[in-house]
């Protein structure tokens, strides 16, 4: 129960309304009766009618005082809309219903922010509850509908990467991915042995709850032009293995499947959409913990389709099990598209920070589609290089690869893992996400809540769906 708010319209605001939301910019509607004209309260309070600034009113309502809650939208960009929208859902924790006089502009982006700032993840004794309605008056029904998939898309991969890995192994995913609403086939340990996976069972191998490999079909009613695989890493906690990690950096490793709950959800999505595109699903879930079964530093595994490589770092483990994934995809799926996604380097929060997501591509069309789908969905994106230079950092003198550079020659480390993958994807057009600074969130601000974020729900959703609404081609 992640987003406990839901959403509605109305035509008009009701007479019966105790708690209202008019943006700054608009006429005041005749249900609302002020005691000042709404110019001279926004001046006495010094409101600049910036994004996420609510003034706050009280009115005489028959029987009692109602509230006006006064909002700036800034310069109405989607941008700013997000940020009007989650102020207010924040602002009204614990009511139950906000009547929303909406802003201009598209409806959808305000309803999914204020949906998005409702999220909770609590385990035991609720906190503070959110607003439980949010009505939005002559608004598009269906607008407000594809926020509410949105949301609760983004939510539930928030909700499969906050919960604790104790709970959450990799069988536990599969039967997770199972209840979205698309056919499920999964791989257990013995499949993945006999069909060649070494990746994801070399990654596994230390833990007690072992690997699967999770693929979710989409099919839409109509043959659709374009078959996209989406693949996700599915760590269900990254100690390191071997290779340790030390505990400052280890306590936040229970979201390494953040990937794979965002592939997860935008399959689930898809369906609820009915949207008219094939979408194939991969989450390689594996554990990687030390243990007498780990594998080791300097042990050779062959992939999904015969590459072999070197495992220098037991902690480069998202690749290896990516590169199971995605040669299977090009191998077997036959894909007009791949993309991954994947918490995967360090080196990315040192590079982009918390708010902008990395993306790789061997395909200049669909990095700029991922993009300008990230700028419109608020899944920011910046394209980073795969550099050529930067190859021979994986050379191996005994495998075909190795999977971490060897010494500190090149560096690079987000680059390198993305080289890494690219020789797993085939010729096909490919793209990387790489998601671990946007992964978690450290702050409990606006549409985001301290924890997973869901990062890659919305642009992977925008990129496939183009913001079409249910069931429209
Ligand atoms: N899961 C981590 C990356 C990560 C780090 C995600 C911080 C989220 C927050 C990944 O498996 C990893 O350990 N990467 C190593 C790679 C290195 C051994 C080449 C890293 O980034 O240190
Ligand atoms: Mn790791
Ligand atoms: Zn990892």
């Amino acid at each position: 129960m992640p987003i406990e708010t839901t959403a509605s319209v109305v035509a008009e605001v009701p007479d019966d309304t105790e708690l209202l939301a008019v943006p700054y910019a608009s006429d005041l509607s005749p249900a609302v009766e002020l005691h000042l004209p709404a110019p001279d309260l926004l001046a006495h309070y010094e409101a600049k009618g910036e994004a996420g600034e609510i003034v706050e009113v009280p009115v005489a309502r028959a029987g009692g005082v109602g509230r006006i809650l006064l909002y700036g939208v800034g310069d109405g960009s989607p941008r700013a809309l997000r940020k009007s929208a989650a102020a207010l859902t924040r602002k009204v924790k614990g009511r139950d219903t906000l009547i929303v006089v909406p802003p201009d502009g598209d409806v959808a982006v305000f309803a999914e922010a204020a949906l998005l700032a409702a999220y909770t993840f609590k385990i035991g004794e609720p906190g503070k509850r959110a607003v439980r309605t949010l009505v939005f008056t002559g608004a598009d029904e269906e607008r407000v509908r594809r926020a509410e998939t949105l949301a609760h898309a983004v939510a539930l991969a928030r909700d499969l990467s906050n919960t604790p890995s104790s709970v959450k192994t990799p069988a536990w995913l599969a039967e997770r991915a199972g209840e979205v609403g698309v056919p499920v086939e999964v791989w257990d340990e013995e499949r993945l042995q006999a069909d060649g996976f070494g990746g994801i069972l070399a990654v596994g191998k230390g833990s007690a709850s072992p690997p699967r490999l999770i693929q979710l079909s989409y099919t839409p009613d109509e043959p659709a032009e374009r078959h996209v695989v989406l693949v996700g890493k599915g760590i269900t906690f990254d100690s390191g293995g071997l290779s340790l990690k030390p505990t400052e950096n280890m306590k936040f490793q229970k979201t390494d499947m953040a990937g794979g709950a965002v592939v997860i959800a935008v399959l689930g999505a898809l369906a609820a959409m009915r949207a008219p595109i094939r979408v194939t699903g991969l989450v390689a879930a594996a554990e990687n913990m030390p243990s007498g079964t780990s594998q080791r530093p300097s042990d050779v595994i062959t992939h999904y389709g015969g590459r072999t490589v070197e495992v220098l770092n037991t902690d480069a483990e998202g690749r290896l099990v990516l590169a199971d994934a995605l040669a299977y995809a090009d191998a077997v799926l036959d894909p007009d598209t791949v993309v991954d996604i994947a918490t995967l380097t360090g080196a990315i929060t040192v590079a982009l920070g918390r708010n902008v997501g990395a993306v790789y591509s061997s395909d200049d069309a669909l990095a700029e589609q991922l993009v300008e789908a990230g700028q419109v969905a608020d899944d920011r994106l910046w394209r980073m290089p795969l550099i050529e230079d930067y190859k021979p950092a994986l050379e191996s003198s005994i495998a075909d690869m190795a999977n971490v550079e060897a010494g500190s020659r090149f560096g690079a480390g987000s680059i390198t893992a993305a080289l890494f993958l690219r020789e797993f994807a085939g010729k096909r057009p490919w793209a990387h996400l790489d998601v671990a600074g946007v992964g978690r969130s450290t702050v409990d601000e606006g549409t985001l809540s301290k924890g997973a974020t869901g990062f890659g729900v919305r642009v992977l959703l925008e990129w496939l769906t183009k913001g079409r609404p249910a069931g429209r081609d």
